[in-house]
């Protein structure tokens, strides 16, 4: 088992296993031209954090059934884990019967790849229970074709997207950090912002300094060089988060910056202490439907993972819904 399946298991057994499905934020995103396919071409760089969900994948029966414990996610095709499984059974092979079970935590619609993370969990959790039928190569190209950011889930971590999202180079791990996450409840269908996107009003920014931010461990740089090309078309189709964004300024969140096309902005802190007091900060301040949280960039092995606990007051599922 490789070191990032590792550190998602919770629980391994013959027929079942539980694993943890990151969240991600995009640290730099700009996106450079609209391709004959209708996709945008990209530049990205995505860094999962510790805000999980769970994925249980269990062999059993003889179709594809899916548990979600938070109402309103789709329990059939319509979920991606859903067509993860189905497009693994069509690749490898093999005969399903499979029941999925998810525990949401991570918020739908958000920009921090929940959906897609389950995804890649999946065909993770069904390639380990099926002992490795498909290679890592087979497992991207059936990734790519669930959505274009799933296949970055197979791999975690820090890492330079291209493509479409789906062509993914790994980095060096960026250096620790903490993010206070500020998702309000709204969620933003990212093919419409794309649709709006006016490449011809923007301003190309360079993938450069926050690659070197991350080559040199640099947090300050790496602070300097966030970017999100999208956020211009974000901030004025949704008006309502322009305000929240400019509230989470005069409330001392450093430099908020959108994750994908949002609805999720989030503040980079060097401390767990300064994220912390941050966080506490934007709770009492914020309205209360806007869920505030802290995340690591980093994943503790699923073992020593007490963070959902000694953090709950600023999780999601502990804290304010
Ligand atoms: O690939 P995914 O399903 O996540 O993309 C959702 C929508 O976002 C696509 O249908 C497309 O309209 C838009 N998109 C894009 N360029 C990308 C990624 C997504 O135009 N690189």
């Amino acid at each position: 088992m490789d070191e990032y399946l590792k550190l998602l298991t919770i629980e391994r057994g013959a027929r079942r296993i539980r694993l943890r499905s990151p969240a991600k934020i995009n640290l730099f995103l700009e996106p450079l031209r609209k391709r004959a396919d209708g996709y945008h071409e990209l530049v990205t760089v995505m860094q999962t954090i510790d805000l999980c969900d769970e994925v249980e994948v269990e062999l059993c029966g003889s179709e594809i059934e899916l548990e979600c414990d938070r109402p309103g996610v789709p329990a059939g095709s319509g979920n991606l884990a859903w067509r993860a499984a189905e497009a693994f059974a069509a690749e490898s092979g093999v005969e399903l019967g499979v029941r999925i079970r998810l525990a949401k935590r991570i918020p739908v619609g958000a920009g921090l790849g929940g959906g897609s993370s389950n995804a890649a969990i999946t065909l993770l959790g069904l390639n380990e229970l099926h002992g490795l039928p498909l290679s890592r190569r087979r497992l991207v190209r059936v990734a790519a074709s669930l959505g274009s950011d799933v296949a970055f889930f197979l791999y975690g971590g820090t890492a330079l997207c291209t493509g479409r999202g789906e062509r993914v180079k790994r980095l060096k791990p960026a250096p620790e950090f903490w993010v206070v996450l500020v998702m309000p409840p709204i969620g933003v269908s990212t093919g419409e912002v794309y649709g709006r996107l006016d490449l011809d009003l923007t301003d190309r920014h360079s993938v450069r300094r926050m690659l070197r931010s991350i080559n040199r461990s640099d947090v300050q740089l790496l602070v300097r060089s966030l970017h999100n090309g999208l956020a211009g078309t974000v901030f004025a189709g949704y008006p309502s988060l322009r305000s929240l964004r400019e509230e989470v300024v005069r409330e001392g969140l450093p430099y908020p910056q959108l994750s994908g096309s949002g609805s999720t902005l989030y503040g980079v802190c060097c401390t767990e202490a300064e994220a912390s007091e941050t966080s506490l900060r934007l709770q009492h301040r914020l309205r209360s439907d806007v869920l505030v949280a802290v995340a690591r960039n980093r994943l503790a092995s699923a073992k020593e993972n007490c963070h959902g606990d000694h953090r709950s007051q600023d999780h999601p599922e502990g804290g304010r819904q």
